[in-house]
């Protein structure tokens, strides 16, 4: 058993994994099992179902929808919590401040958003002001993220922040308590750290997100 399956193996996860893509859309099909039905199928049905999506009230207030960014095929996928005031008004993730630290972030493990990563929220559209998503808004958007979710197909998600952590792992636990190990979503391996933009006022706690990105850098190395 090689390393990547053995580490495969003590998380519970096997088969769905190994059908992973880079083989093309049977291969995606294949390990197909979590997108309920009526959910998008493929990027073409999600990319037109998100920006015309009405399923909460947020669809009232924002300029526009933000889906994601990146490479559609990225072994990375990076998840924070829903668009700012700049991101609605650009339609894409993390442009703000927040965005400028997570490139900073990358580029410290030799990643960037246009290569091998994919950058996503819990949420489409901006709560106003800024406000935490409410529950029923991450409810009746998680189809959505579900969908991208297995569209991309990463080999890990790095859950940033409460919202995307909690969400993902269905848990109301802390992030202090989440960091620092491995979990899954939907047999994806996931790693916890802080939102960049908390990092922004907690700027202390930029050496326990190094701590984090290290662990996900290994874990992406020996899932290789
Ligand atoms: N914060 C997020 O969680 N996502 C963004 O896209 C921007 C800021």
């Amino acid at each position: 058993m090689s390393r990547r399956e053995e580490i495969l193996a003590e998380m519970g996860l096997g088969p769905i994994w190994r059908l992973r893509r880079k083989g093309g859309v049977g291969a995606i099909e294949a390990r197909s099992t979590f997108t309920e039905p009526g959910a998008a199928k493929g990027w073409i049905q999600l990319k037109q179902a998100v920006p015309a999506c009405t399923a909460c009230g947020l669809h009232k207030s924002r300029t526009r929808t933000v889906l994601g960014v990146g490479d559609e095929q990225a072994e990375w996928m990076l998840i924070g919590e829903a668009p700012g005031a700049e991101e609605d008004r650009l339609g894409e993730p993390f442009v703000g401040q927040a965005g400028k630290l997570l490139d900073n972030m990358l580029a410290a493990i030799d990643l960037k958003r246009s290569a091998n990563v994919y950058i996503a929220n819990v949420l489409k559209c901006r709560p106003p002001g800024n406000r935490n998503p409410e529950p029923e808004e991450v409810e009746k958007c998680s189809p959505h993220l579900r969908a991208q979710i297995e569209l991309v197909a990463p080999k890990l998600i790095l859950a940033m922040g409460r919202f995307a952590a909690q969400t993902l792992l269905s848990t109301d636990a802390s992030i202090a308590s989440l960091r620092g190990r491995l979990h899954s979503h939907a047999g994806v391996p996931l790693i916890v750290t802080y939102h960049p933009a908390y990092l922004l006022r907690n700027l202390p706690d930029k050496a326990k997100a190094w701590e984090d990105l290290v662990l996900a850098r290994s874990t992406m190395a020996s899932l290789r």
